[in-house]
């Protein structure tokens, strides 16, 4: 059991294996947070834990109960205006203009399992044998609007995963301005916020900061998770590392606007809020209508970051990715952009085809530029049928001949589009995001459509099922590449135009699951430009993301050293591209390249055609080589051993670990060389430190414990007295660490 609750002291206990997490009823039927942490003993009430002091300049919740004081108390779902002036957790204005509420503890259940939301990405245990789920509803009577908060528990993965839903049983509108999907008070500031920040092409860096008086938010009007920032965060006691230590991690399901942010306060507590982000947000609630927020998943660990990645991928994995997919390899694929761009046919595409064959490469994706008349960016989007100049014997005999060499195949769509250079355009102008009047904002020369009409979702739907059939298509890439801008929807009324950016969503939301519906077997990658909708929105349909525009070995250490945080490597495309790399114009090893890109979901995204034998040969060892220990890389246990976003950033180590702690791969990256370097050694991790391993095969054999605590020592790779020197700048090094027979 998971969910204790004492019905007398209206106490709810939610325990996973490792956390508590509590609250309790209060007086007038407020929910007031006791804790949130390591694992403590249930007890029947926890009054002790919720000592305060009556606090000076502070409202009392009446005029007979001056030490009730709503601003001082640890709250579950706060309100707005009754005096609490932290930043509150819904806000709720009525018919007269009025935001005040009075929800009021009224009932609870609990039952097992976790259901799917309807029409938004959600967690579960379609099983029903692991989670159980507390429903606690408020209600304010005044105006008959029911609360409703709840809380899933998943023990073994140390995850709850919460979320709000309003139900207006009255007679009149009510309009919600704010509706987050978790708070959680914390007691004390002493945690560092953890961020992953970035931009096109420099996705989620981690970024570190102490906790401050007042306000810190991360969040998105992009109407995207954005590149600029992502919903995963974390809150860190200060010593906290990747070994050890206490750590919370928060996390949204949701692609759109979010808003994570911690609110520190005048005694120190830290507020954390996670939903969708109020700036951009409204949604009118009609009589016997209710709005469900996205779910937010909430994880702890006392025993650092690389455990609670591990936690979170391990929940990702058994409850929010389409279980098809559970440990399911992928499919190692070329991809053609970075190799042909805008400008092929099928003659230059086949050769690429046929060397991917020999190779051992299992699909072929062609990417951007396959329909309309599309040479360039400027357009075709929204036209999704084959431009029979490049493919003049039509995208299904394409489809066939990529068959029939025994390769998988894979397109490139970004549904969500629309060119004005389109018969899309000339025939639905309307059906583009613009606001009537005004000057409609390009990016990368497109528009965006209306996806929060049904119509246009539809007629999608409909051109993008007849190409998947035509095809019998086996992956897609779907992309995204442009925010939104003169938000409006010209199907909605004036006083409904904040629904947009969510109404959007839900809209994206519905294509997604009508595709993965009708087409199981198709593999869905999410991409927007690169990493810019790398969420767990997205994760629900398409298991796997393109991590980065960036494909430099370089700067990929970090854009997937930082994703690792708080995503599995399964979910990370990841490419070999070509050198001097197209975006940083940097000439890193191709053994390099592949040793970053091996710790994700594998390809390459160059012309292979033209690689020299040398290479070619070098990339199918490659391919033999990953195929072998695809299922390590893609699903053991990640530790990180050496942060690129510590010190001069020069060297990063990361070791994948098998569940039998058998088998494991470390690589350690280095940017530049050293003259007369320093001793360097590698502390690995995760291994049984009571077996015996042998590192590539040598002749010692070392115990686990000495590996991980004593190190491997590593020596310099650079030979001063070699005749000819060897570069070992952007070098790699990979450790294959495997149990003594
Ligand atoms: C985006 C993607 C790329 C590629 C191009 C095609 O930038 O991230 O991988 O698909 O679009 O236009």
């Amino acid at each position: 059991m998971a969910i204790h609750v004492d019905e007398t002291h209206q106490t709810f206990h939610l325990q996973t294996d490792h956390t508590s997490y509590i609250f309790q009823v209060l007086a007038h039927g407020i929910l007031g947070q006791v804790y949130y942490g390591k694992k403590i003993h249930v007890e029947p009430q926890y009054n002790h834990l919720l000592k305060r002091e009556l606090k000076t300049a502070t409202p009392a919740y009446s005029l007979d109960e001056p030490d009730f004081q709503i601003g001082a108390i640890r709250q579950e779902y706060s309100d707005t205006g009754t005096g609490d002036y932290r930043r509150p957790a819904y806000q709720v204005t009525q018919s007269n203009g009025s935001r005040i509420t009075d929800f009021q503890y009224d009932h609870y259940e609990v039952v097992s399992g976790k259901k799917r939301l309807k029409g938004l990405p959600s967690t579960f245990d379609d099983t029903e044998d692991d989670a159980e789920t507390l429903t606690v509803h408020l209600t304010d009577d005044l105006i008959q609007l029911e609360l409703e908060l709840n809380y899933t528990v998943f023990p073994h993965q140390d995850v709850i995963v919460r979320s709000a839903n309003f139900k207006n049983h009255g007679t009149e509108s009510v309009t919600l301005n704010a509706a987050h999907s978790a708070q959680l008070d914390l007691p004390d500031k002493q945690y560092d916020l953890v961020q992953f920040a970035g931009t096109w092409a420099r996705e989620r860096h981690l970024v570190r900061t102490p906790l401050r008086a007042g306000l810190q938010a991360i969040d998105s009007v992009r109407t995207t998770s954005s590149h600029q920032e992502n919903p995963f965060m974390m809150l860190a006691r200060p010593n906290t590392t990747d070994d050890a230590g206490e750590v919370f991690g928060f996390n949204l399901i949701y692609s759109g606007d979010f808003l994570d942010q911690v609110e520190v306060d005048q005694w120190n507590t830290s507020r954390v809020l996670v939903g969708i982000n109020p700036d951009e947000f409204e949604w009118q609630l009609e009589p016997a209508k209710e709005f469900q927020t996205p779910e937010a998943v909430m994880t702890y660990t006392a025993d650092g970051m690389n455990q609670l990645s591990q936690q979170l991928a391990a929940f990702y994995e058994e409850h929010l990715v389409n279980a098809k997919y559970k440990r399911m390899e992928r499919p190692i694929l070329v991809n053609n952009w970075e190799a042909t761009y805008f400008d092929f046919t099928d003659k230059k595409l086949m050769p690429i085809v046929k060397q991917a064959k020999k190779l051992g490469i299992e699909m072929f994706v062609l990417d951007d530029g396959w329909f309309g008349h599309r040479n360039d960016d400027k357009s075709s989007l929204g036209d999704w049928f084959a431009d029979l100049k490049k493919l003049p014997k039509g995208i299904s005999t394409f489809a066939d001949e990529v068959h029939d060499l025994g390769l998988k195949f894979g397109l490139w769509f970004e549904p969500e589009m629309i060119s004005i250079d389109s018969k899309l355009y000339q025939k639905h102008p309307d059906w583009m995001i613009h606001t009537p009047k005004r000057r409609a904002t390009p990016e990368r020369n497109q528009y965006v459509l209306d996806f929060s009409r049904p119509e246009v979702v539809d007629y999608i739907y409909k051109m993008m099922s007849k190409v998947i059939k035509e095809t019998k298509l086996d992956y897609i890439k779907w992309d995204m590449n442009r925010y939104i801008t003169e938000m409006y929807s010209t199907a909605l009324p004036a006083d409904r135009q904040l629904e947009m950016p969510h109404r959007y969503i839900l809209g994206v939301y519905n294509l997604y699951a009508r595709l993965t519906q009708a087409y199981p077997d198709v593999l869905f990658e999410s991409c927007a430009s690169g990493g810019g909708r790398f969420d767990l929105g997205m994760m629900y349909y398409a298991p796997q993301a393109w991590a980065s525009d960036d494909t430099d070995a370089a700067e990929r250490m970090k854009v997937q050293f930082g994703t690792s945080y708080g995503y599995p490597q399964s979910m990370m495309g990841s490419h070999v591209s070509a050198v001097p790399n197209e975006q940083t114009g940097r000439i890193t090893p191709l053994e390099t390249r592949a040793n970053v890109a091996f710790y994700g979901a594998f390809g390459y995204e160059l012309d292979i055609s033209k690689m020299s034998d040398a290479e070619k040969q070098a990339v199918k060892k490659q391919v033999a080589f990953y195929k072998q220990h695809r299922a390590l890389y893609q699903f053991g246990k990640l530790y990180r051993l050496d942060s690129p976003f510590n010190g001069d950033g020069n060297v990063m180590s990361w070791v994948v670990v098998d569940d039998d702690q058998d088998h494991a791969i470390a690589t350690r990256y280095q940017l530049l060389n050293h003259p007369n370097a320093p001793y360097e050694r590698l502390y690995l991790r995760g291994l049984d430190p009571d077996k015996q391993y042998r590192v590539n095969d040598s002749d010692e054999t070392y115990y686990g414990d000495e590996l991980m605590n004593a190190g491997l020592f590593i020596g310099s790779e650079f030979d001063e007295d070699a005749d000819v020197k060897k570069s070992v700048d952007f070098s790699s090094r990979r450790f294959m660490i495997d149990v003594a027979k």
